[in-house]
């Protein structure tokens, strides 16, 4: 794995060994000093064009519990607000001698923009609406540490489905991991093209509640959001939000999820945020984890490659300093959602305009 831009990027096969990776990792972070020396001598840039609390902080600590420097490049104060490109940008933090960027831009396709600017390796932490691939991931593992896995398992990602990144990300990987998932909310929040998805539709939360192993929530995007795509905040939680009522008729073992950042009373009630089957934070907790396996796989001295360029297998011995099994993939076919009605190429135009503008 020389960067990560997307799920539709990953085999099962990938996920597995990232996942066995951050058990590797949350290890790690119950020592007393909860830090490896796998990246000493690594430099990664977090370049954040778009704002992010958890993201940002996460990846931060990730690639700091991994040893790495890490440079946080902060558009408010960078040469960008002066008018450079984020061409110009790009060439001039990779003149610096970087060896990884975490890019979060608010056009799609500006990762896969950036990867053309540099040799160092680009991780997405989430572009538009386009993709978050860390996000589904550490989703999965949440899900993983919770119930098992998601092979059959009924997932409801219920809210602002059309502009988010997160939904796209995690209906890939979800189903290319064997889940049956649904998607719900009203019409006009829902993408033109979900005939193309591996997933059903419904628009009416009632109809799925009962019946779901997850159900995850999304906040409605406002500032993706053209005016007149729903009623009113309180019209929407009253027809898609998680109410306290809702909750109660989920199955006592379902998983309530939301990758943040959460609005209270809008499509989740305060109160079914502190319901025991609410693991908001165990999902922020996994973040850590899985960021420094997605670091470690494109910086670790623990890759390699076969001669065709295909990942064949990972160590943790670097990382754990007692001694992982190296295990083979077994080369499973990656399965993609048509992710999106965004397209990437004039999104990366649009991405690179947008930015010379400023
Ligand atoms: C994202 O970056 O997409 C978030 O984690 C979810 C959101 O902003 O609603």
């Amino acid at each position: 794995m020389k960067q990560l831009i997307s799920t539709a990027d990953l085999t099962v096969a990938d996920v597995d060994d990232l996942m066995r990776l951050a058990d590797s990792f949350a290890e790690v972070q119950t020592r007393d000093v909860p830090k490896v020396p796998a990246l000493r001598g690594r430099t990664v840039v977090l370049a954040f064009f778009e704002d992010s609390t958890r993201t940002r902080t996460s990846f931060d600590l990730a690639a700091r519990r991994l040893s790495a420097d890490v440079l946080n490049f902060s558009v408010a104060s960078s040469a960008t607000k002066k008018g450079e490109s984020l061409r110009d940008t790009v060439e001039t933090i990779n003149a610096m001698g970087i060896d990884a960027v975490v890019v979060r831009h608010r056009s799609s396709g500006a990762p896969v923009q950036i990867s053309r600017w540099t040799d160092a390796a680009v991780i997405n932490a989430g572009d538009g609406w386009h993709q978050h691939p860390t996000q589904a991931l550490l989703d999965y593992y949440t899900i993983r540490q919770r119930i098992g896995g998601l092979d059959g398992a009924k997932v409801a990602i219920c809210g602002d489905i059309n502009h988010s990144r997160v939904a796209r990300s995690n209906v890939d990987l979800f189903t290319k991991l064997g889940a049956e998932v649904t998607l719900v909310g009203p019409k006009t929040l829902m993408p033109p093209q979900t005939s193309d998805w591996p997933v059903t539709v419904s628009h009416s939360i009632d109809d799925v509640v009962a019946e779901v192993d997850v159900m995850y929530l999304l906040r409605i995007q406002t500032e993706r959001l053209s005016s007149g795509l729903f009623p009113t905040v309180r019209e929407y939680r009253s027809r898609w939000g998680l109410t306290l009522q809702r909750a109660s008729a989920l199955r006592p073992e379902a998983l309530i999820m939301h990758p943040g950042p959460m609005n209270r009373g809008v499509e989740i009630d305060a109160e079914v945020v502190d319901d025991s089957r609410c693991v908001v934070l165990n999902q922020v907790a996994a973040g850590i984890p899985i960021r420094m396996a997605v670091l470690y796989q494109v910086l670790g001295p623990g890759r390699f490659e076969d001669t065709a360029g295909d990942q064949v297998g990972v160590s943790t011995d670097a990382v754990v300093e007692q001694g992982g099994q190296a295990e083979p993939t077994n080369g499973a076919k990656p399965l993609s959602v048509d992710a999106t009605e965004v397209n990437l190429e004039a999104d990366s135009q649009s991405a690179i305009k947008e930015a010379s503008c400023q």
